[in-house]
């Protein structure tokens, strides 16, 4: 919490408590009448046995505040001591430091410390669904909150571009693709043949064999074979790339499951030799994990190796590759428990980094009744969706203001993606959510174009005033609730920021990004800046907005969403 070394220091006066006992009881009081920040005595009156009241009192008399404190009363209510802050030195020290440190703000010292991120991982057979849209919102999100803390991101993506599924893409179009070129986008057309094999296959169960017999061939590196792989995984690549352009996101490294998929191999043997693993009575290499993870084959007895196989080399390769102190999965919830064995198997084989991999995982989307429905009328196609809510955008900004053919095709864009991007991180990552297109393109409401509107009035400010915004105001002119109100939360920011980061949720930066609209929303209703007429009042309204569009601009960043001039 800001400040919260303040606090820590006038506490100290009367207590011997270590910094890190205070921090631990340090709390924010649930309205800003009882205090800005608040320290519970229920601890120390088990302690001293007396009432927490009798206590509070004692430290509120025994405390001295120092004339240039940031904190301006102290005061026992209850069992609790609350802490105010002097609003003018608060405003003046955050709007400062905002000034200050400009995109920077909110941001920590570089750590040296080296995070790796897998996303979004897809599989090679098929073009990418808004699952993988979630996936990609989260691991962006996340890669650039850590930055904000000072790590080191790589992003990693893995393609899974080997076995059964990417045979049965092949052998479709092997069969009733005449060697066609692409007519489409390219992972598109790709996956028109795995749905075109599943459709085959129902009325000729035959097919699945023969899938299985091209896998063979592949494993055996049939030159006809790979050829064949090598041109439907480049279209697979192309068309997901055209996508990660759109979404603004790029790897620093790119993991191949056809370059790993035998590798693994050798660490099980040696943990078998180690006796961590056993062979159960048809030759598998198994490890028992006891209740509730149970016993899991990690080796068949044929020799081949399966899906952990594979994760427990990567999480070695990577670490071998990039020496990181974490390594974040970003991966749906339906794999939790492949997660939950692999860490399991990690921390038993005494890798080093085990205790720094964790699993980002997020729930479902579904979408409401009869909408939007793909062809296969299951999933969301990620390329329509897009489409889709850009001409949604075009639609409502048409409706509300002439705009040239450029512009509206630059703006729609940028809305469309706030729309998608916000949508998609405001939720909690582990929740199940349905996606409303409508809702999430809206105004009004927690959504991104609300971020974004708010951002155009602060920036139309001070575009049409007529001076530029500076430091050099008077600091006790904000008394409005509204204004207070906002500068408190931009003080919180980098408390929100470093929160987001170590819980590993950017919902909680998209939840503060949306009251941070709504309080310069009402701040904007309430005051004049333009029309002021006391010159003083305006400047110090003016650095505000300055400010808040400061602070807006570095929310939308970490979510991934551009700021747009005009809506
Ligand atoms: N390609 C997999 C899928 O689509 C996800 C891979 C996740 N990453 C991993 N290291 N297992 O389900």
């Amino acid at each position: 919490m800001q400040y919260e070394s303040t606090i820590i220091q006038l506490l100290q006066q009367a207590l011997d408590l270590s910094q890190k006992d205070i921090s631990e009881l340090l709390d924010i009081p649930p309205s800003g009448k009882l205090g800005d920040i608040s320290f519970p005595c229920f601890k120390l009156s088990k302690m001293h046995k007396k009432s927490p009241q009798a206590i509070a009192k004692e430290l509120e008399e025994a405390i001295k505040i120092p004339d240039d404190s940031i904190v301006r009363e102290i005061k026992a209510v209850g069992a609790f001591l609350n802490f105010f802050f002097d609003i003018s030195k608060l405003t003046e020290k955050t709007l400062k430091q905002i000034w200050n440190e400009k995109e920077k703000y909110g941001y920590k010292e570089n750590n040296q410390k080296t995070v790796i991120i897998e996303f979004p991982s897809p599989n090679t057979n098929k073009q990418l669904h808004l699952g993988h849209l979630r996936n990609m919102a989260l691991g962006e999100s996340t890669s650039r909150i850590f930055e904000s803390q000072g790590f080191n991101v790589v992003r990693a993506n893995l393609l899974n571009d080997r076995g059964t599924h990417i045979c049965k893409s092949m052998l479709a179009y092997k069969k009733w693709g005449n060697n066609r070129d692409p007519d489409k986008k390219e992972d598109h057309f790709v996956g028109d043949f795995y749905v075109l094999f599943s459709k085959k296959a129902k009325e000729n169960p035959q097919l699945e064999e023969e899938a299985q017999e091209l896998l063979k061939l592949w494993e055996a590196k049939d030159i006809e074979t790979i050829a064949l792989w090598e041109k439907m995984t480049n279209w697979a690549n192309n068309g997901f790339n055209e996508t990660f352009k759109k979404f603004d996101i790029s790897f620093d490294k790119i993991y191949r499951e056809s370059n790993l998929w035998e590798s693994g191999k050798e660490i099980i043997l040696k943990g078998l030799k180690d006796k961590l693993f056993y062979k159960d009575e048809v030759g598998n290499v198994v490890v028992d994990l006891g209740e509730p993870l149970g016993t899991k084959v990690l080796l068949r007895a044929d020799g081949t190796s399966v899906y952990i196989t594979q994760d427990i080399f990567l999480a070695k390769k990577k670490f071998e590759d990039f020496n990181y102190s974490k390594s974040i999965y970003v991966i749906g919830s339906e794999q939790n428990y492949h997660l939950q064995v692999l860490f399991k198997i990690l921390k038993m084989m005494n890798f080093e980094f085990a205790d720094g991999c964790y699993h980002l995982s997020h729930g479902m989307i579904f979408l409401p009744e009869g909408k939007m429905k793909s062809r296969e009328g299951t999933v969301v196609d990620a390329d329509d969706l897009i489409t889709e809510l850009t001409d949604m955008a075009k639609t409502e900004i048409l409706s509300r203001r002439e705009i040239s053919e450029t512009e509206i095709i630059d703006t729609a864009e940028k809305i469309a993606m706030a729309a998608l991007k916000y949508y998609l991180l405001k939720f909690a990552a582990s929740k199940d959510f349905v996606f409303n297109p409508e809702e999430s393109i809206s105004l009004y409401g927690k959504t991104g174009p609300y971020l974004q509107y708010s951002f155009v009035r602060a920036n139309r400010i001070i575009q049409k005033i007529d001076k530029t915004p500076s430091l050099e105001v008077n600091f006790s002119l904000f008394k409005s609730p509204e204004e207070i109100s906002l500068i408190k939360l931009l003080k919180d920011f980098p408390d929100v920021l470093e929160r987001a980061a170590f819980s590993y949720s950017p919902h909680l930066l998209a939840e503060y990004a949306h009251q941070l609209a709504s309080s310069f929303n009402l701040f904007y209703e309430k005051h004049r800046v333009i029309g002021e007429a006391v010159e003083e009042i305006q400047n110090s309204r003016l650095l505000l907005v300055e400010c808040f569009r400061n602070v807006m601009k570095n929310c939308l960043y970490m979510f991934g969403i551009n700021t747009v001039d005009t809506m």
